[in-house]
């Protein structure tokens, strides 16, 4: 709140001061709150989907052996290889939908008002969509057709920095960290359904 204030008394060129000024803009104003909320949603849904991505990435790319090197000898390779990361091992597993009308939805009828999971995990391992989808391939035809992202007027915003985040960060872990591998194999992952992920990944490297 004591930066809303500020922000008010002097605006900068922050996004604190953009987004006091598009709540203005609203009609009716969106509360200050809603507005304090926003810089934290950001934090959340930008930082831990995509620590916790690069975690699965290496026990995806290092459980095999040649998936690092393929990356690491082919640059070009990165991009298709963020979106098979995203797809296989989808940080946000599923959220929440209320029907707003009563629908049927894969032969089941549904009354308006029911809470759903769209669980866009499953939906990104769908065999009438991805052919063998369990296999880690980015060469694969439609990549892109993977929800990792979600779909429709909730897309997510940070798509963009999100797979600029990964192609930088992965093959900068393979350059800086020479033969780095997984140290042990005994993975537990965290039992959420938002920013899956594991609650440690021991790695091993050379040093030269
Ligand atoms: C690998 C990384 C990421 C994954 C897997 C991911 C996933 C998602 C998904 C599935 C949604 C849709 C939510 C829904 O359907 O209700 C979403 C929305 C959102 N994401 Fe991401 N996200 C990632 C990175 C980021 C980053 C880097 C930011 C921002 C810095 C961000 C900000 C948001 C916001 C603000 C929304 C809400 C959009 C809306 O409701 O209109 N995300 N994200």
């Amino acid at each position: 709140m004591e930066l809303l204030d500020e922000r008010e008394r002097a605006p900068t060129n922050d996004l604190t001061t953009a987004l006091l000024a598009a709540a203005r803009d609203l009609n009716p104003p969106l509360a200050r709150d809603a507005v304090m909320g926003v810089p934290l949603d950001l934090l959340v849904a930008g930082h831990v989907t995509v620590t916790r991505a690069i975690g699965s990435a290496l026990v995806l790319l290092l459980g095999e052996p040649g998936r690092d090197d393929e990356l690491h000898s082919d640059s070009g390779l990165v991009p298709a290889a963020v979106e098979e990361i995203l797809r296989l091992e989808s940080p946000a597993q599923g959220l929440f939908r209320t029907t707003t009308r009563p629908v049927t939805l894969g032969g089941v009828s549904l009354p308006a008002g029911a809470r759903l999971m769209v669980h866009y995990g499953s939906a990104n391992r769908d065999e009438r969509v991805f052919e063998c989808p369990a296999d880690y391939d980015p060469r694969r035809a439609g990549l892109n057709r993977h929800l990792a992202f979600g779909k429709g007027v909730h897309f997510c915003i940070g798509a963009p920095l999100a797979r600029l985040e990964l192609g930088i960060a992965l093959p900068m872990l393979f350059e800086r960290l020479p033969g780095l591998r997984l140290a042990d194999r005994s993975l537990a992952w965290e039992p959420i359904f938002f920013a899956r992920g594991l609650e440690r990944l021991d790695v091993e490297w050379d040093v030269g």
